[in-house]
């Protein structure tokens, strides 16, 4: 078991049979040295007496928004935020489908949720339920809507069921959790504190009419992987995205753009107070000469349509000044050549760093959740990782760049 010496975690169990599984968990947390604190819900308090995390976590535990805890120095006003600001992390488990479905949108009608709300730090979800309730769709797309945010999300393993039922739903082995959240805990270190980063992410749009437009297949979630764990390491995050549908990630101050020329004057505006400029959009090289007013019409007799393009500012080369003082990140995407082309894109754009991304039948990275990265910096290191998740992936590039900073 993972060591979790001095780590504030913070306990929040939802109503379900898996609560009596929350008991074994803070046992746990505590002996892997961690100091616990237990929220309960009402409904969670029918499963499991409050007493019995009390006498586990060797702390009073909080079970309602209008009570002030005896032993808390807080007073009504600002119990939460205090709980809140007090954890390391927050681990939600067991979390019912009623509690995901209030986090999704918002809802804080007791203490687990308002403290959920409110705090800035990383958040475990540990779902438990029945495998109709976990397998319907309205809590399968609020769990996804949750992990765009950047709530961890932990995958609630098959098995026998309270029902009698075999299915997903089981709350995950409590070794499983307690290995996750020290994993979370390790990434949380806020190494990048006091640190502006300027993301770039997704495609740029280009008009060629009102209806009409150039784009690509850019996804933007490598864009949005790299705000949200920069965030998680305690920047001060600014990500320009481009037209894309996802969720803004948490602690991350977003800016919509559509064209090239947008995301130009966005990043303009943000260059110069950043340290870190991450340009991971898949910027259009082109865009067309004209934009009509109007709907361009089909012609008759199918004749072809002549669109003009002209190339699009390259932005990276708007940063290449001597006054530069940010760190300086793009992106490669390559077919064929890759080393060799990459290397020639750091040169070219004077990069300090360039992630390639190889596109071909083994890593189709476009909407993925995974990919196969290659980072080289100005210094000529070279580095290729095994396939990860895009948000590993992101660490292990945020990890790169420390070194220039
Ligand atoms: N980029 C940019 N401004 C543009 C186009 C691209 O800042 N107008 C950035 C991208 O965000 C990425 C890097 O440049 O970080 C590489 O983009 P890419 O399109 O692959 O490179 P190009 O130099 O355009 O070369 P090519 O398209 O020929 O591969």
């Amino acid at each position: 078991m993972p060591r979790l010496d001095g780590k504030h975690i913070l306990v929040g169990v939802t109503g379900g049979i898996a609560a009596y599984k929350a008991a074994y968990l803070v046992r746990e947390f505590m002996k892997a040295g961690a100091d616990v604190k237990v929220m309960m819900t009402e409904a969670a308090a029918r499963f499991v007496a409050p007493l019995t995390f009390s006498a586990l976590s060797r702390n009073p535990v909080f079970t309602d928004l209008w009570t002030v805890n005896q032993s808390s120095e807080s007073d009504i006003s600002t119990q939460h935020i205090d709980l809140a600001n007090w954890a390391d992390v927050l681990v939600i488990a067991p979390a019912s489908a009623n509690t995901i479905a209030k986090l999704t949108h918002g809802l804080s009608d007791n203490t687990v949720t308002v403290v959920a709300l409110a705090s800035a730090r990383p958040v475990v979800l540990a779902p438990a339920m029945d495998a109709e309730m976990y397998l319907n769709s309205i809590t399968q797309k609020n769990l996804a809507v949750l992990k765009e945010r950047g709530y961890f999300v932990l995958p609630a393993p098959s098995g026998e069921l309270a029902s009698g039922l075999r299915g997903p739903g089981r709350l995950p082995e409590v070794e499983a959790i307690v290995q996750a959240v020290a994993a979370i805990l390790d990434h949380a270190h806020r190494d990048f504190q006091k640190k502006k980063i300027l993301v770039t992410a997704g495609p740029t749009y280009e008009a060629i009419d009102p209806v009409r437009f150039i784009g690509n297949r850019s996804s933007g979630k490598m864009g949005f992987a790299i705000a949200h764990a920069a965030a998680q390491r305690g920047a001060e995050v600014i990500l320009i995205a481009g037209p894309v549908h996802l969720e803004t990630p948490r602690n991350v101050k977003r800016i919509d753009v559509e064209s090239a020329d947008d995301m130009l004057q966005a990043v303009r505006a943000n260059a110069k107070k950043s340290d870190v400029i991450v340009m991971a959009a898949a910027v259009a090289d082109f865009t067309p000469v004209r934009k009509e007013k109007n709907k361009i019409k089909k012609e008759g007799g199918g004749a072809p349509l002549d669109l003009r393009l002209l190339p699009t500012k390259d932005i990276l080369k708007m940063l290449d000044t001597k006054k530069r003082k940010a760190v300086v990140v793009g992106f490669a995407l390559e077919t064929a050549n890759e080393i060799e082309n990459a290397k020639k894109k750091l040169k070219s754009k004077n990069l300090d760093l360039i992630v390639l991304n190889v596109y071909n039948q083994k890593n189709r990275v476009f909407g993925s959740d995974v990919n196969t990265v290659t980072l080289i910096d100005r210094t000529g290191g070279n580095k290729t990782f095994e396939k990860l998740s895009k948000f590993d992936a992101a660490h292990r590039i945020l990890d790169t760049v420390k070194t220039f900073l």
